[in-house]
Order: structure tokens, then C-alpha cells, then sequence
């Protein structure tokens, strides 16, 4: 069972290929993503990037699907996505050039006001990808940006570890189920002071641990570098080896 699902698994390119090579070829359907740093390391553009990347066709590095975004602080800029379509290696069709606007149709975001909605919106992103799936494009990446600034904020103190803690495995639980049911992957972003904190424990373990099913999950380190580069850092992945990439984060979007 398992082995026939892993045939299913598609991956889509981060548009750099230092990065790509890192997570062996790009990011996994099937799986969560979870792009951890300090403010300003890229998690959201990166997350931009791929919501642009995973429209594209296979031959070009994406998977012909539709994006469903959680945007939980309002960091969702459709300027961005204009700029990275507009960045995008020239179209194969020269008379279908790229269409920012297609681009941007096929991204369907949510403002998330608290952790309870944040966790609604995840459960209605089932029913959304269903409908697609009819209609439209198949929504092959769910991004949650950021998966635990509410978390964090509402629950404050040791007292009420344990219920955040509870919360947070079960939406994580649903985020599977739908990278399950969709063959998507799913981006999740989770800020860290410089210092990776305890927030999943042992930072060097999966987050969401013993209750991934076949999902797998794949931990990237993001940091800061000279000028636009960033290193990514692969921390934690059922089969590949860890190891480090660097890019850049330009007006084109992500490149080497
Ligand atoms: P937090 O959400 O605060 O934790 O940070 P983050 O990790 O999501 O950082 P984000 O992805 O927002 O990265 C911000 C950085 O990306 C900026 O400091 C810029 O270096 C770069 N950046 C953001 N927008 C642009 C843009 O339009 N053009 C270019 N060239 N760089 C950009
Ligand atoms: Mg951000």
C-alpha cells in the first residue's frame, strides 16, 4: 500500500536548483513542509514561490494545480506573485504568454483570525479541494503561513501547554489527511528565535512525531545570509541525507 502511494508522489521545484537538489528533486507530495527561521529568513517567500511554481506543468517543474492558502498575519501579497510570474523562465507557448492573473485565480486565500479558525479553515480546505478536484484545477499545495503564530499567542504559560500542544497535533492531523487525500503537499511556516526553540520538543524530531501515518514530513532550517541569500538547512527527512543550500531571494522570486 504504502509503496504504491510513494509512486504517486510528485515534487515541485523551489525554483532554485541547489535547493531542489536538497530535498531530492523539490517538494514532496504526500508530506508537510515545515520552513522554520527567525523573522525575515524567507519562510514566506519561499511559500510564495512554490504557490507560483506548483501551477506550472511537470515538464516545468510543477504539478498543473491550485493553491489553497491559510494566511494567519496577513503576509499574503498578490504583488509578490505578479513579480514572481513575471520572473518565471519565458513561457514554452509563445502564444500563450504567462498570465499573472491566471496565476493568481488559481490561489485561494483564507485570513485566519484565531487558532480555532485557523484549524476550521483547514477542515474546509477538505471540502475546497474537493469541489476543485470536480471544477478546476486539483489543489496539489495547502499552505498555513504562519502554522503557529495564533498557537503561540493564545497560549501563554505552562499551565496550557499541554491543551496547545493537543490542539496543534490535531490540526496537524487534518494538514495530513489532506496531503493524503489530495496528493498535495502541505507548507506550513513556524517562526524560531535564532535559537531553535522547544516549541515541537526536540527540534531535531519531526514535528507532529507519533502520529504521522505514511505522511512524511520534511524540517528545513531557514536563515539569513549576505545581502538576499538565504541557507536552507535540511534538519529532519524520512530518506534524504541532511545537508545545506544556498539561494537567493530577488525581485524574480528565488533563484541560485
Ligand atoms: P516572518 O514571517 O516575520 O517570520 O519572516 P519570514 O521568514 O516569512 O520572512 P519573509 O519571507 O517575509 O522574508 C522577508 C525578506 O524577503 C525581506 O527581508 C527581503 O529580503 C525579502 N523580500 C521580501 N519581499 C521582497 C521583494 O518584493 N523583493 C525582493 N527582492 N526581496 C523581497
Ligand atoms: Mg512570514
Amino acid at each position: 500500500m504504502v509503496m504504491e502511494r510513494r509512486k504517486l508522489v510528485g515534487k515541485v521545484t523551489t525554483g532554485s536548483e541547489t535547493f531542489n537538489a536538497l530535498m531530492g528533486g523539490g517538494f514532496e507530495t504526500q508530506s508537510i513542509v515545515e520552513l522554520y527561521g527567525e523573522f525575515g529568513s524567507g519562510k514566506t517567500q519561499v511559500a510564495h514561490q512554490v504557490a507560483v511554481n506548483v501551477q506550472l506543468s511537470g515538464e516545468l517543474g510543477g504539478l498543473d494545480g491550485s493553491v489553497i492558502i491559510i494566511d494567519t498575519e496577513n503576509t499574503f501579497r498578490p504583488e509578490r506573485i505578479i513579480q514572481m510570474v513575471e520572473g518565471l523562465s519565458p513561457s514554452p507557448d509563445p502564444d500563450r504568454p504567462w498570465d499573472p492573473e491566471e496565476f493568481l485565480k488559481n490561489i485561494h486565500v483564507a485570513r485566519a483570525y484565531n487558532s480555532n479558525h485557523q484549524i476550521l479553515l483547514a477542515e474546509s480546505a477538505l471540502d475546497l479541494a474537493e469541489k476543485l478536484k470536480k471544477s478546476g484545477k486539483p489543489v496539489r499545495l495547502l499552505i498555513v503561513d504562519s502554522l503557529t503564530a495564533h498557537f503561540r499567542a493564545e497560549y501563554v504559560g505552562r499551565g496550557t501547554l499541554a491543551d496547545r500542544q493537543q490542539k496543534l497535533n490535531k490540526h496537524l492531523h487534518t494538514l495530513m489527511r489532506f496531503a493524503d487525500l489530495n496528493n498535495a503537499v502541505v507548507l506550513v511556516t513556524n517562526q524560531v528565535m535564532a535559537k531553535p526553540d522547544a516549541f515541537f520538543g526536540d527540534p531535531t524530531k519531526p514535528v507532529g512525531g507519533h502520529i504521522v501515518g505514511h505522511t512524511a514530513t520534511f524540517r528545513i532550517y531557514l536563515r539569513k545570509s549576505k545581502g538576499d541569500k538565504r541557507i536552507a538547512r535540511l534538519v529532519d527527512s524520512p530518506n534524504l541525507p541532511d545537508g545545506e543550500a544556498v539561494f537567493s531571494v530577488t525581485t524574480a522570486g528565488l533563484l541560485d
